[in-house]
């Protein structure tokens, strides 16, 4: 079974907890696309109804509008019953790195606002610790960028600036993403406080104690941690 399968399977299994009425949130990536391609095809065919959704990113709003799933916005709900989202790592306590796309500061808002976030990965995602596969992507407003890169140096990371096609990588919101790799981590609670303390960081790609559910897939079957 190819990695493909993996993901379409476990986003398939969380589109499951999705009921008519609910006010859904879209995550971003590669797995998140086969669940929103799920609910689309539920709402188009009458199973789910009276579905409104609160994109990640530009790209699943795209994506979301070309399947005909309605769309709402913080303005109208402060509430979502259900996301349904990627990690790039998962630990052993369901904290997360995310933002390998670069959609963590929608990503995290959404998931703030959210009562149940699904997370659905393949078996290669989940780690003891993280850190173990992926650096911490660390959005900050261009102005600041080279400082906190000093920044993150000084408190033991190595940063690096994300770039596409040779030009830095710019968010949905208009800011650079710092890859920092700070090895594996061993306390991820105390690094996502100081990160959050620094002006000039937006948002960390460091989710902890957000997910309520981490839906992986394995080639012999689904696993779901809670
Ligand atoms: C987007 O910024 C990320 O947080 C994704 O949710 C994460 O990178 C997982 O993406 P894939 O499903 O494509 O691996």
């Amino acid at each position: 079974m190819n990695k493909d399968e993996l993901k379409k399977r476990a986003a398939e299994k969380a589109v499951e907890y999705i009921e008519s009425g609910m006010v859904v949130g879209l995550g971003t990536g590669s797995t998140t696309k086969f669940a929103i391609e799920k609910i689309g095809d539920l709402i188009n065919r009458g199973k789910l109804k009276n579905i409104t959704a609160i994109p990640t990113s530009i790209a699943s709003e795209k994506l979301a509008r070309e399947l005909n799933i309605p769309l709402t916005d913080f303005f109208r709900e402060t509430k979502i019953d259900i996301t349904i989202d990627g990690a790039d790592e998962v630990d052993r306590n369901l904290n997360l790195i995310k933002g390998g796309g670069g959609a963590l500061l929608r990503e995290k808002i959404v998931a703030q606002a959210t009562e149940r976030e699904i997370i659905i990965v393949d078996e290669t995602k989940i780690s003891v610790q993280l850190g173990e596969k992926w650096a911490v992507p660390i959005e900050v407003i261009k102005f600041a960028a080279g400082l906190e890169s000093e920044y993150l140096k000084s408190i033991g990371g190595k940063p690096v600036l994300r770039e596409v096609n040779g030009k830095p990588f710019v968010t949905d919101e208009g800011n650079y993403i710092l890859d920092t790799n700070f090895g594996i981590l061993k306390n991820p609670e105390l690094l996502a406080e100081m990160l959050n303390e620094r002006a000039g960081i937006v948002e960390h790609g460091l989710f902890i104690g957000l997910a309520a559910k981490v839906i992986v897939a394995k080639p012999d079957g689904i696993v779901e941690l809670e």
